[in-house]
């Protein structure tokens, strides 16, 4: 247990997707000498106001950056057959580097049948079965954007990884199994944690490093973390409190503090990370596209 007067220092996402930002602007001022203008599709299918949010933020950020962005909206009731139309085109579109799906699509449309649709190539959030696979066989691929983020955050926190003991709380397609993934790329010993597991604070309590993504506010506490773990937490939850509407973690971020290391904090850790590194891969992308004649 740190001292009373030990809290646990914050781990700073928004300087550090602050330095990421500048990196891919570098990228894009090198593409752009040489006539290629990274660009950025961002498809939102219905109105849920949380995925605007993000699309918003996604578009505001890639312009900042040097990077074209491209949206497509299409009501909540369009079809399937209209969403991967608007797919293919984009594919078909050498002036496209990359191409998102906002997720969740609407119930009536099949998510996986989307995310197959997007040209491996083109896909920034690293989703499409053939980068998942070439993740997991350490191959050169796009790889999801949260999980990126958090391993930058961990190496500026940590430096070198290997053999440190990391726990994931969550299995989710999109944090949760690349995150694992990438970890133990890096050398650490990996365990995942999930809501089956028996006795998961105890098994979180062996961890070096954790990374919380199970959408429970606060579910994490200073009981559940072994002293001088460094936490990252990738939830974003909308609490009611007596002062109104709040944002926490899923980590109990008061209590965690007085038993880490670092910590991120809920906002201003995670969330800055995960645009950066789509900017990141787009410029990937780009940098890799066939050159247009
Ligand atoms: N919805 C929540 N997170 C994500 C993400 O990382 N990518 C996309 N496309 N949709 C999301």
């Amino acid at each position: 247990m740190n001292s009373p007067a030990t809290l646990a220092r914050d781990i700073d996402g928004k300087a550090i997707a602050a330095t990421v930002l500048g990196e891919v602007a570098e990228q894009v001022r090198e593409l752009t000498a040489q006539g290629i203008h990274p660009a950025l599709a961002v498809v939102l299918v219905g109105d849920n106001p949380a995925s605007q949010v993000y699309v918003r933020n996604k578009i505001l950020r890639a312009g900042e950056a040097g990077i074209v962005s491209i949206e497509r909206r299409l009501p909540s009731t369009c079809s399937q057959q209209e969403l991967l139309e608007v797919i293919a085109m984009l594919n078909a579109d050498p002036g496209v580097h990359g191409i998102l799906v906002q997720l969740p699509v609407p119930a009536h449309i099949d998510e996986a049948a989307v995310i197959h649709a997007i040209d491996p190539a083109k896909d920034v959030d690293g989703f499409h079965r053939e980068n998942v696979g070439g993740l997991v066989q350490g191959q050169d691929v796009l790889t999801p954007c949260t999980p990126s983020g958090c391993m930058r955050l961990l190496e500026e926190t940590c430096g070198d990884l290997s053999g440190k003991h990391a726990v994931v709380i969550g299995r989710s397609n999109i944090v949760g199994k690349p995150m694992a993934t990438l970890l133990l790329q890096a050398h650490c010993s990996v365990s995942i944690v999930h809501s089956r597991s028996v006795d998961a604070p105890a098994l979180c309590r062996l961890a070096d490093i954790v990374v919380v993504a199970v959408g429970k506010p606060k579910l994490i506490d200073a009981s559940w973390l072994k002293p001088g773990a460094v936490v990252i937490d990738v939830g974003i939850n909308r609490i009611d409190t007596p002062h109104g509407p709040k944002l926490v973690g899923d980590v109990d971020y008061n209590s965690a503090r007085l038993v880490a290391s670092a910590i991120t904090p809920v906002p201003g850790g995670v969330g800055p990370m995960t645009i950066a590194y789509l900017l990141k891969n787009t410029v990937l992308a780009a940098s890799k596209a066939p050159r247009i004649a």
